[in-house]
């Protein structure tokens, strides 16, 4: 598929007024997204754990303008609340995906918007948000439009969101989301995300996500900035080459369900991700003392335990704690007694691998 797949030819009717409305997920990258090019094209594939109790809610409701002009006109709440300092974000959006959606302003948009994930908690929110509202926009075509089969629903609403935010046009599908043309992959794509096509062994099934929050404050390096580091950076092309590799090897260990293997790979992600940080100009350190208190206890309890819990990072300080469902009752104890007192106030939140976005 090319991107003027995504360009629709005619609509059968535009309707006068309506409302739609979605939840998204965030999700979690297993081998991560980190570089990129113009048109929000990936530098590496990734693939992600779609997650189930992080999302956003979201209400676009539609009415004709009286007169039709060249502007988007949108509102936009957040909590019920007007938002203002979110409008650039989501006119820059609307900018980037008027081509594909070319109805967008013949309308204005109330758009209604909450997180069920604390909003200061430093968990990415451009994933489940992005995702949400291209969902939103998405139904809306398709009530104008001659009949579309669901997996070009789905494939275009990746798309669209990927124009929001790169790691949203994983949040569509679950349980695991593959995005980035690679040969170990078939049907993969730059343009959009696609539910990772082979088999998955159970213990997959139910995986936990327990997210220690480290650190609420703003991120000190926004993704933007940090995906534009990876530009000149000295090992940026073996970076990149790790992630074809590291996705080929994925498809035995998922198949296979071969945790130890899946430890080895996932963990080396996380910390590579940080390598890269630490060794761009300029360079940063995004983890806390408390960050590597948690990793060394994760790995201490371990090799005693005889369980297969896990760490993986996002671009930040807060940690994601991976376990199978089966070792729940071993692993969440250690959790709570070992590693919730190095959270800022004690936060976390108790997320597990889910299926995607639902119309609401
Ligand atoms: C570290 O998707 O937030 O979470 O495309 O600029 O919006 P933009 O970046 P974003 O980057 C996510 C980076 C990551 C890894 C990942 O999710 O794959």
């Amino acid at each position: 598929m090319s991107e003027k797949d995504f360009i629709p030819s005619s609509y059968i009717t535009l309707k006068e007024e309506g409302i739609v409305g979605y939840t998204s997920p965030s999700n979690i990258a297993l081998v991560k997204y980190w570089g990129k090019r113009e048109n929000q094209i990936p530098a590496n594939p990734s693939i992600s754990f779609t997650l189930a109790a992080c999302m956003t809610k979201t209400s676009v409701e539609y009415k004709k303008k009286i007169r039709k002009d060249d502007e988007f006109s949108f509102d936009l709440f957040f909590d019920d609340q007007p938002k203002e300092e979110f409008k650039p974000k989501i006119k820059t959006f609307l900018k980037r995906i008027e081509k594909y959606l070319p109805f967008l302003k013949e309308y204005h948009l109330v758009i209604k918007t909450s997180n069920t994930f604390p909003h200061s908690s430093g968990i990415a929110s451009s994933a489940s948000g992005m995702s949400a509202l291209a969902l939103c926009f998405m139904e809306m075509e398709r009530t104008f439009s001659a009949p579309i089969t669901d997996d070009f629903f789905n494939n275009k609403v990746s798309f669209i969101s990927r124009l929001g935010s790169g790691s949203a046009c994983r949040s569509i599908e679950g349980p695991l989301v593959q995005w980035g043309e690679t040969s170990s992959v078939e049907g993969s794509s730059n343009l959009f995300g696609v539910k990772y096509p082979y088999k998955v062994h159970d213990i997959f099934n139910n995986f936990h996500d327990t997210i220690l929050l480290v650190d609420k404050g703003e991120k000190q390096v926004s993704s933007t900035v940090g995906h534009e580091l990876m530009h000149g950076h000295p090992f940026a092309s073996q970076r990149f080459e790790q992630a074809h590799e590291n996705l080929d090897k994925l498809r035995t260990i998922l198949a296979e369900g071969n945790l130890n293997d899946f430890i080895g790979i996932v963990e080396s992600e996380a910390l590579t991700l940080h390598a890269m940080m630490m060794t761009s100009h300029p360079y940063f350190i995004l983890m806390k003392p408390n960050t590597l208190s948690i990793i060394n206890e994760i790995w201490k309890f371990r090799q005693t335990s005889n369980t297969h819990v896990c760490f993986t990072l996002d671009a930040g300080a807060n940690v994601h704690v991976l376990y199978p469902e089966n070792e729940k009752d071993i692993v969440f104890p250690f959790i709570k007694e070992k590693l919730i007192s190095f959270c800022q106030n004690g936060q976390y939140i108790c997320d597990r691998i889910g299926l995607g976005a639902k119309k609401l």
